[in-house]
């Protein structure tokens, strides 16, 4: 049967890193509050012009290199960011020009910390039904230029971080229950009952009022990210484990076959609590939010291609990977490595 398998995993992540204590200097916060809160230590922010196309190139070429395979083999990019750089086209036309291959197809998509989980599973049915051999999945996100600097914003504003990670997916013939190395289920979901819970309201066509651009009467509140932080962190405990069962029991594995779990990087209280639930060991689940923040869409191929590169993933490990994020989105896939 024809399955997708990870050919190659890249990231990046821009060099500016801004501590807690950077962050305390222009927002009413602190070093001890973010840590106990949410387990960040610092962030990396995009400096000058960089762009979130400049980010997804730069984790695009690692994953082609450690996939040994020219950009000009790609059929399909699938690009997932909630920070494009324009309103339109998406973002995937700007890397698709960066590197260099015209022609080939490309799909933006909008499930914002889900997204790259997303973005896996339609690069999994285009494998699967045969339409196309190589895939290049994108997370990717410039959060520092839309981050709220007012008190009013300081519970989101922390918790953001730029970064971009990158995979390529690849045709394989695989028989039906070996230990060959594939992506062997993906599941999502979303909620719009709960759209408003996390989002940014303008600008945009249904945003209200006559126009979508700024006027003398909408205050500045509407373009930054507006969050009930309590609300969404109570929806993520309960679906990220959901998530993490369901691709568990698609497979008919239990937790203790799986040698490694990638979860999305919200709030490392998040993660320890789903840890807990299941009784897994601590060595089991790689996070990186310490170091580089919530990356939203890109925080599951960094945490990828990170664990590769400490040496933590290896060939024909069982990985289960799960994310939850705004609108309400979540999902889960789980991979033979
Ligand atoms: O990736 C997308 C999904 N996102 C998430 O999953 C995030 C989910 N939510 C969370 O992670 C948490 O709710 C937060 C980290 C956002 C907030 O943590 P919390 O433990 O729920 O804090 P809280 O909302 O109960 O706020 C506690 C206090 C408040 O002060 P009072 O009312 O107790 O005096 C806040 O005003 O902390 C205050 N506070 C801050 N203090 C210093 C809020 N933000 C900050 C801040 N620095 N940045």
């Amino acid at each position: 049967m024809i399955r997708a398998k990870f050919l190659g995993v890249g990231m990046y992540v821009p060099p500016k890193v801004v501590t807690n204590d950077d962050l305390s200097t222009l927002m009413d916060t602190s070093d001890e509050w973010i840590r106990q809160r949410t387990g960040i230590e610092q962030r990396h922010w995009v400096e000058g012009k960089t762009t979130n196309a400049d980010l997804g190139f730069e984790a695009s070429k690692m994953a082609l290199s450690k996939a040994g395979i020219e950009a000009k083999e790609i059929d399909l990019i699938v690009y997932a960011t909630l920070s494009s750089d324009h309103d339109f086209p998406g973002t995937g036309v700007f890397l698709q020009k960066k590197l260099g291959i015209g022609g080939c197809a490309t799909i933006d998509i909008r499930q914002q910390c889900t997204g790259f989980v997303y973005g896996l599973s339609i690069a999994d049915q285009f494998i699967r039904s045969g339409m196309y051999k190589k895939v290049l999945v994108v997370g990717s996100e410039v959060h520092s230029r839309g981050l709220d600097r007012s008190p009013r914003g300081r519970e989101v504003s922390v918790l953001f971080g730029d970064g971009a990670g990158a995979a390529i997916l690849g045709a394989v013939d695989v028989k039906d229950g070996s230990k060959d190395s594939y992506l062997c289920s993906t599941h999502l979901h979303s909620d719009g009952n709960f759209a408003e819970e996390l989002w940014v309201a303008g600008p945009g066509m249904g945003f209200g009022g006559e126009t979508r651009f700024p006027t003398a009467d909408v205050s500045d509140e509407v373009y930054y990210p507006k969050m009930n932080g309590k609300t969404v962190f109570l929806h993520a405990c309960k679906r990220m484990p959901e998530a993490v069962m369901e691709a568990l029991n698609a497979s008919e594995k239990k937790i203790e076959d799986i040698d490694l779990f990638i979860f999305h990087q919200a709030n490392l209280r998040i993660n320890d609590m789903v840890a807990k639930q299941f009784s897994i060991p601590e060595h089991k689940v790689f996070n990186t939010i310490q170091k580089y923040a919530n990356t939203t869409a890109a925080t599951i191929p960094i945490g990828l291609a990170e664990a590769e590169r400490a040496g933590k993933l290896k060939p024909g490990m069982l990985v289960a990977i799960a994310a939850f994020g705004s609108g309400f989105t979540w999902g889960s896939a789980l991979v033979r490595w």
